[in-house]
């Protein structure tokens, strides 16, 4: 099967699509982590980004279209995957139909004011991309699947928040109906526990 998880930043996209995937065995392909990976390792596509990623801007369509296409060629995909952050706009959504079939597309509904709340505490894991917020951490600032110390990330900071909340809505949000018209959308309440949120989608996938 293969899944897209669309909704605003903090909506809980990483924090679910790990979970499913482990659930049903198939990679997560998000493309904020490959971004950061990119950064990290100083490569031109990383450098590149850079500037839009911290400014909480999307970087451009071609580079990104470009890194999806070649990642969704790799043989470990022929079981499925839940594609993470991608696709951002209707151009996105238009070439991804020209190299990929897409199933199911899972929409995660959270109101502004719990997802700034969500990211202001989120840290995250350098290493292996895992995501924890603050209030379940109990003090620990190490991550419990590898150990690693954990981050804020550099795009977290209050006012480049507010910035991908606007960019959300006016670049990405117009794909909920792009995918409804193609009769892919369910749209899932990503508020309240992380369980039956998890419950909700599983539910979603099999319908
Ligand atoms: P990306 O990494 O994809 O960021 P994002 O979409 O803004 O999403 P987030 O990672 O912020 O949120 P999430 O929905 O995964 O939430 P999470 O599970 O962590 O992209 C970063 C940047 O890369 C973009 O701004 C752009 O510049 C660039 N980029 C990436 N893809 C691109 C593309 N296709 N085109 C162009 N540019 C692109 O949860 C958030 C917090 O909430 C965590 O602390 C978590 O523990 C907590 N939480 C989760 N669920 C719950 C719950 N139910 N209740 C309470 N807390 C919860």
């Amino acid at each position: 099967m293969n899944i897209i998880f669309l909704g605003p930043p903090g909506a809980g996209k990483g924090t679910q699509a790990q979970r499913i995937c482990e659930a049903l065995n198939i990679p997560q392909i998000s493309t904020g982590d490959m971004l950061r990976r990119a950064k990290k390792e100083g490569t031109p596509t990383g450098l590149r980004a850079k500037e839009y990623m911290d400014a909480g801007k999307l970087v451009p369509d071609e580079v990104i279209i470009d890194i999806v296409k070649e990642r969704l060629a790799m043989d470990d995909l022929k079981g499925g995957y839940i594609l993470d952050g991608f696709p951002r706009t209707v151009p996105q959504a238009e070439a991804l139909d020209t190299f990929a079939v897409i199933d199911t597309v899972i929409e995660l509904d959270v109101p502004d004011e719990a997802l700034v709340r969500r990211i202001s505490g989120r840290r995250a894991c350098p290493q292996c991309g895992a995501t924890y917020h603050v209030s379940m951490l109990g003090g620990r600032e190490t991550c419990e699947k590898c150990g690693e110390t954990l981050i804020q990330r550099a795009d977290d900071q209050p006012k480049t928040v507010l910035n991908r909340l606007r960019v959300y809505h006016s670049e990405t949000a117009p794909l909920v109906s792009y995918y409804e018209a193609k009769g892919l959308l369910h749209r899932v309440n990503g508020e309240g526990d992380m369980d039956a949120i998890f419950a909700e989608i599983m539910k979603a996938l099999q319908a």
